[in-house]
């Protein structure tokens, strides 16, 4: 529309001055927010939620509106989306376009793409703006620099140049440390999946974990992917490249930490295995030369009902990475910098510490299982982290005082980030632990906690697992440990073995079986029950499965029960740790 806009981090800027914003002429706020967890906002937004929360400024005069990111999976569907519409609206603040919700359970770029094309002609009217009818193509130019001291290129780093060879604390998202990998063991006997058991070591890093929280890997993308990336487009890996911003005024100078050379950002900054969204369609069509090709990628790139069936059948369904699309469609051959600003940072992926931290102060465990699956083409595609991971080699040479660090081959960039998945205060509270899968990996950690207060000579209440996996023989993780806690009176012990049989048996259904004891301990000794693993059906399941308990062991009618599962949950008696 002509108009200057400005992208800001609510966490890079004094919201407080969202006042001032009446002082230009025509203005409008956007909130793009995401809610995690428990209906939390994501951390970059923790201090903007607080201070809205209590603040009682006089927001009149300020024209807002708000598209929220979501999951409809999650009990708190878009809870700080709405919380942010509705307060800026008691705060004084001119709603100027209805809430737009968006749901990552289904296609969250096609809820925002509806919603941005409504939104703006409405704004163009209310704001009275006339359109220059202009639209800038490219945010970034780029600078290929010839000759660039090495030492001034950034190599991975998140965000501060040479931070990982001169590493300091406190570490965080845009400070990771790179802690030396000491174990990298595989868990399953048999079968065709790859289940990890991994041991970062955070020993000397001043990093704190309470079991429950989670560590997030920083991952590195396939070497052969790129390489290839690499021969498509034909050009020099090793290039230094610097993309920046056109715009003098914006806040984000690069994409991604520059200078550095495609390879890096290919590497390390970039999502390259995502499949790509409908704006990235839409920029490929101008470079396919072939007429068929065009027409698919601008009819996948619109958002009509017959664009959105064709995005499904064509790029979503065959799971069409970048690569792919470029291998399928031949005549199709953008520059490789207008790709580096298009395509999404790469993100790092969070992981449930699988340990608890008064067993192994200086280790972070992981339990993770490798994403891989055939698409309908015909390929194989391989989860970027887990992937990552799996190759990933391991040391446990400690250098001594003085000595240069560890390889970056050997280290993993991470941080801890709290949550709010905690064991009772009190050891003698009675808990529940349902995990199958990967959900048991914080179980492992509560475990070993409450195996540690028992030796501590603490009286420690009763602890079920729940457990669940496909084979007995082939994917039942830590059996060994768990028969051992089991022996030793820590844990009472239920696995479902979903697949050794005709008909599946989940943990659901040792759940029913055990009705009477997870009554006795939920509803008359006040126990608290967890939730770990896929948030998509199991986590459902056991929800409902729960509340029927409650109603039939309880004697309550259906309203009853949910009530009180929903009492549960707010008294954080009953908590989820769940991903899809
Ligand atoms: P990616 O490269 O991110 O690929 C995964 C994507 O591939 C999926 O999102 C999906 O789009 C696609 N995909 C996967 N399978 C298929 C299929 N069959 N067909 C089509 N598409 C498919 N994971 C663990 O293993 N252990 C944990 O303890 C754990 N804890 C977590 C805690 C939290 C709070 C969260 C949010 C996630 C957790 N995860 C855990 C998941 C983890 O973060 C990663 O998402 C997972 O390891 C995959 O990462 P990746 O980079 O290997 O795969
Ligand atoms: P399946 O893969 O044989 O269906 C860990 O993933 C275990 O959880 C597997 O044994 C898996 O069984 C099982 N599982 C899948 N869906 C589930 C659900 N809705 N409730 C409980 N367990 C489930």
């Amino acid at each position: 529309m002509g108009m200057r806009g400005l992208v800001a981090d609510p966490e890079e800027c004094s919201m407080q001055d969202l006042p001032r914003l009446t002082e230009l002429d025509t203005h409008l706020a956007i909130f793009v927010l995401a809610t995690y967890g428990e209906g939390d906002p994501s951390d970059n937004a923790q201090e903007f939620h607080e201070w809205l929360k209590e603040t009682d400024v006089d927001l009149s005069g300020i024209n807002y509106t708000v598209f929220g990111l979501g999951n409809k999976t999650y009990e708190h569907y878009n809870a700080m989306g709405k919380f942010v519409d509705r307060r800026m609206e008691e705060l004084g603040a001119t709603r100027v376009f209805e809430l737009g919700l968006g749901d990552d359970d289904a296609n969250i770029e096609e809820d925002f793409l509806g919603w941005k094309e409504r939104m703006f002609p409405h704004v163009k009217e209310y704001l009275g703006i006339e359109d220059s009818g202009e639209e800038e193509k490219r945010q970034y130019e780029l600078k290929v620099l010839e000759d660039a001291n090495h030492n001034d290129i950034f190599s991975g780093e998140v965000a501060r140049l040479r931070s990982y060879t001169k590493q300091r604390p406190p570490f965080d998202a845009k400070n990771p440390y790179l802690a030396p990998l000491r174990v990298n063991r595989r868990l399953q006997k048999g079968g065709d999946r790859e289940l990890m058991h991994l041991e970062l070591d955070i020993e000397g890093s001043r990093i704190r974990y309470e079991a429950g929280d989670h560590v997030a890997v920083y991952p590195t993308n396939d070497l052969a992917l790129v390489d290839k990336l690499g021969e498509i487009f034909n050009v020099n890996l090793d290039t230094i490249i610097s993309l920046n911003a056109i715009d003098p005024d914006t806040a984000k100078k690069h994409p991604f930490p520059c200078p550095t050379t495609y390879r890096t950002a290919l590497l390390h900054y970039l999502d390259i295995t995502s499949v790509p969204k409908h704006y990235v369609l839409k920029e490929l069509a101008e470079y396919a030369t072939d007429e068929k090709e065009k027409e698919r990628l601008l009819l996948m790139a619109a958002s009509s009902e017959e664009g959105k069936a064709a995005y499904h059948q064509w790029m979503l369904d065959p799971c069409r990475t970048l690569l792919h699309l470029l291998e399928d469609m031949p005549s199709c051959r953008p520059p490789l910098d207008l790709l580096c600003e298009l395509l999404n940072r790469l993100q790092p992926r969070y992981y449930s510490i699988s340990s608890s931290s008064k067993v192994h102060p200086t280790r972070i465990h992981i339990t993770c299982v490798q994403v891989k699956y055939q698409t309908s083409t015909g390929r194989t595609n391989r989860g970027v982290a887990t992937t990552w991971l799996l190759g990933h080699k391991t040391s446990d040479r400690v250098p001594a005082e003085g000595e240069p660090p560890l390889p970056m081959d050997v280290r993993v960039p991470c941080f801890v980030r709290k949550s709010q998945f905690r064991l009772p205060s009190r050891s003698t509270t009675p808990v529940i632990m349902i995990g199958p899968g990967t959900g048991f990996a914080p179980m492992r950690g509560f475990i070993q906690e409450r195996a540690f207060q028992k030796e501590q000579g603490k009286e420690v209440g009763e602890t079920w697992m729940f457990y669940g996996c496909r084979h007995k023989e082939e994917d039942y993780m830590y059996r060994e440990e768990l028969e051992k806690y089991e022996a030793d009176g820590v844990i009472k012990l239920s696995v479902a073995f979903s697949r050794d049989q005709a008909q599946k048996v989940y943990v659901t259904h040792h759940l029913k079986e055990h009705a009477a004891d997870v009554w006795r301990l939920l509803g008359q000794q006040n126990g608290h029950v967890y939730v770990c693993g896929d948030a998509k059906s199991m986590a459902r399941d056991v929800s409902h499965l729960l509340t029927d308990i409650c109603r039939d062991q309880g004697g309550m009618d259906a309203q009853q029960a949910d009530q009180y599962i929903k009492t549960m949950r707010s008294q954080k008696r009953y908590s989820e740790d769940v991903w899809s």
